[in-house]
């Protein structure tokens, strides 16, 4: 555990050389990515991931996702089938994350895996943390930058705010534009799960490889750890499907809000009622309304369509009974 500040860098050339060079020593990075902000580390030191864990207070059950920088890398970590090559070349760099049998000399950390037999990758579009894994020339294992069961962060203050003395570097390079965490699809098996609702649909992998099916495993015996259903949650309540809101609630709205009354203050996503920039809002509002004297967030509803199916995952997890 680290005892200080963390330094906070702009993303330029000298500081991602720097931060690359601090991911090879073992260092924590938080980085921007296009979704979230991830809390990276070198994903082929057993001791870089466990301080991962360490700093997130994350179940050790759960797996982490392996950032890469090109296609080409991933291949060295897993078994990539045609679906997955597939998908690799329409989306990445992008919020699109693939869960593949690990490969036996993939030189990746274990803990990486948390006891699976795979591997979760992705190369995320950002520039700068595209940059991050050239520097560092490493895999680099990242969950969002967050302490583990809290909402994800889409801005550095969220990072500084949620890790603080916890992290060695925070990349800051502003607000993410996706907003929620990528979408992630187990082909490990013959028949494709999507394990979570992201910004690459659903209906766009089904044009590319064909037929997938929802989720996998239980809710109680989840297929992705990261499933189990009180996540991301505010300290405060959340209330879905409201369509006002009483006096010791926040309201957060989506579209023309003018006939909705109540809340003790309101946010709207996307006052035009555009699915990306109410994703893009989502988190940020989630932590601004999330303060003391509020007893609940209530929520309007958000078509359950597009980007939609991803923002009500989110919601639905923020609103789920707490453990
Ligand atoms: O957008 C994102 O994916 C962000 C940025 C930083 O890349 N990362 C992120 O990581 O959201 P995290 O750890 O918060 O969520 C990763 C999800 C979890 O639900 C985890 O259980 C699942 O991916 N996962 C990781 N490895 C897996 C594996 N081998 N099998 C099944 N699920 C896996
Ligand atoms: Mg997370």
């Amino acid at each position: 555990m680290i005892d200080r500040r963390p330094e906070v860098l702009p993303p330029n050339a000298a500081a991602l050389h720097k931060a690359g060079a601090m991911i090879r020593e073992g260092a924590l990075v938080a980085f921007p990515t296009e979704t979230v902000y991830g809390l990276g580390a070198d994903a082929t030191s057993e001791h870089a991931v466990a301080a991962i864990f360490a700093a997130k207070g994350r179940p050790q059950f759960n797996p982490l996702i392996v950032h890469v920088a090109a296609a080409a890398e991933a291949h060295a970590l897993v078994d990539v089938d045609d679906r997955a090559k597939l998908l690799m070349e329409r989306f990445w760099p992008g919020p699109l994350t693939l869960v593949l049998p690990r490969r036996k000399r993939s030189g990746l950390s274990l803990l990486v895996s948390a006891g699976l037999d795979t591997v979760a990758v992705r190369a995320p579009n950002h520039p700068a943390a595209l940059a991050l894994i050239k520097a560092a020339q490493r895999p680099i294992a990242a969950p969002s930058a967050n302490r583990s069961g809290s909402v994800s962060p889409t801005t550095p203050q969220h990072v500084v705010e949620s890790l603080g003395h916890r992290v060695h570097i925070v990349i800051a390079a502003g607000r993410c534009a996706v907003g929620v965490e990528s979408t992630v699809l187990d082909l490990s098996g013959p028949v494709p799960a999507l394990l979570r609702p992201g910004a690459v649909l659903r209906e766009s992998i089904e044009s590319l490889i064909g037929p997938i099916v929802m989720g996998g495993g239980s809710p109680d015996a989840p297929k992705s750890p990261g499933q189990l259903l009180s996540h991301y949650a505010p300290a405060a309540g959340v209330r879905l499907g409201a369509f006002n809101a009483n006096g010791d609630e926040a309201f957060l709205t989506f579209g023309p809000d003018d006939f909705a009354r109540g809340g003790a203050e309101r946010l709207n996503l996307s006052p035009s009622g555009d699915l990306a920039e109410a994703a893009a809002n989502l988190f940020a509002y989630l932590r601004k309304l999330d303060r003391p004297g509020i007893r609940a967030i209530a929520v309007m509803p958000i078509p359950e369509e597009g980007l939609g199916v991803a923002i009500n995952d989110r919601l639905k997890r923020a609103a789920a009974p707490r453990e």
